[in-house]
């Protein structure tokens, strides 16, 4: 057996199987590149579902990492630490807001969202008692805890795992009338991705977006980005949301806040939401410690520039008219996407999304399938002209057959 073959069966032995990896096994990586444990160079196009937005091991990422590592790694909440303070300030400045709340995965940040827009409609919209009702939206991804999965619509996520929170009503992603008939007075707050990104990079029609913020501001209920997947500049933007210029009640984010490097999350929004919170009541041993926020710090002044986000945006015309050129019906049947992130639905000839990601990852190019046919591309924001082109070469070349 090779060395590939030997560590997956060893994976596939003790590890539980809930997921599906393409078989290789990355050894290290470099900016847009991996190298598995053969040898092999392959093209990073997928940058951990957008938590390696500045390319593995940036080099100012690893640094902050490094001189906090020699300073102190971990404080609990039990006492303050040096660069917790200049985190929140920094992070709140770039959301616009005022208050952050930091935890670690951005399932515990939709969470924390989850736990402040009930505790705001009790303590400041005056709800009664467990009645508090969160509208959601349907083909919805926020993150795999119980709570979670309770309002999530594909049956693979819930099957199993029930009895269900309740608290949360499904409308259809888009569908404005829908989300007007929802809203009642019991309503604190409606949780959207301004971009669906496990749903296959679905942009909601123009307006959408704008016309629930009205709505939100009109009946006094919150409006929550969950822009986890979707911010920190993948869109061409800092959030994905800024594209028809809405301003959420609260932003909830996640994967690049970390830099690739460590699990960094966090609910930002306005002292008047995120003060209801007292001692005790929320909380993480490791939420806001001192290497993430050393790291979430560095992150941030790298976004502060927006060169970042210029990239996405410019790479990015690049990436969708690359994509559009594909979109013949005989080899992609739509694309869909902003900025360095787009969702390829491969025509059905060409056999499932999961096989053209095996056949492109033997041609050194790794992406990720979802929901059948369609492929996700979301490379590093450093990725270079050539190195996209390149990738984009290898699919056409897929799709040749
Ligand atoms: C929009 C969105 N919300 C929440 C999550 C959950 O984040 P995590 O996997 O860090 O818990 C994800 C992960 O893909 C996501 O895309």
């Amino acid at each position: 057996m090779s060395t590939t073959e030997t560590l997956i069966a060893a994976a596939e032995a003790h590890g539980a199987h809930n997921y599906a990896p393409l078989p290789v096994v990355v050894a290290s990586a470099d900016g847009a590149w991996m190298t598995d444990v053969e040898g092999r160079r392959y093209l990073d196009l997928l940058a951990g579902y957008s938590a390696l937005n500045f390319g593995h091991r940036n080099r100012r990422i690893v640094e902050a990492a490094k001189a906090q590592l020699e300073r102190v790694t971990l404080t609990s909440r039990a006492f303050h630490h040096d660069r917790y303070a200049a985190f929140c300030e920094q992070l709140a400045q770039l959301c616009g807001m005022e208050m952050v709340l930091p935890m670690n995965t951005g399932a515990e940040a939709v969470e924390t969202a989850v736990k402040t827009a009930r505790k705001w409609g009790y303590r400041v919209k005056g709800v009664p008692a467990e009645m508090a009702k969160i509208v959601v939206a349907g083909n919805n991804f926020h993150g795999r805890t119980t709570t979670l999965i309770s309002f999530s619509t594909d049956p693979e996520a819930r099957a199993d795992f029930g009895p269900y929170t309740p608290g949360f009503e499904i409308v259809p992603y888009g569908d404005l009338t829908a989300m007007r008939s929802a809203l009642s007075e019991n309503t604190v707050a409606v949780l959207l991705e301004p971009i669906q990104g496990e749903a296959g990079v679905l942009v909601p029609p123009t307006g959408y977006l704008p016309a629930v913020r009205e709505l939100a501001r009109e009946r006094n209920v919150l409006f929550v980005a969950d822009e986890i997947q979707s911010g920190l500049g993948r869109t061409g933007r800092t959030f994905a949301c800024e594209h028809e210029g809405v301003v959420p009640d609260m932003y909830v984010l996640g994967k690049a806040l970390g830099g690739g490097v460590v699990p960094v999350s966090a609910v930002v929004s306005s002292a008047e939401v995120l003060g209801v919170f007292r001692p005790g009541e929320h909380g993480s041993t490791f939420g806001g410690n001192p290497l993430a926020c050393a790291v979430a710090l560095e992150v941030i002044a790298m976004l502060r520039t927006g060169e970042f986000q210029d990239r996405s945006a410019r790479l990015g015309e690049r990436l969708h008219r690359e994509l559009a050129a594909l979109a013949d019906g005989e080899r992609v049947t739509a694309v869909r996407g902003r900025g360095l992130w787009a969702g390829v639905d491969i025509a059905p000839k060409h056999g499932t999304g999961r096989e053209v990601s095996e056949r492109l990852m033997d041609r050194g190019v790794l992406v990720k399938d979802t929901h059948g046919a369609t492929i996700r591309i979301a490379p590093p924001l450093v990725i270079s002209e050539e190195d996209l082109d390149w990738g984009l070469a290898q699919l056409a070349a897929v799709l040749e057959g």
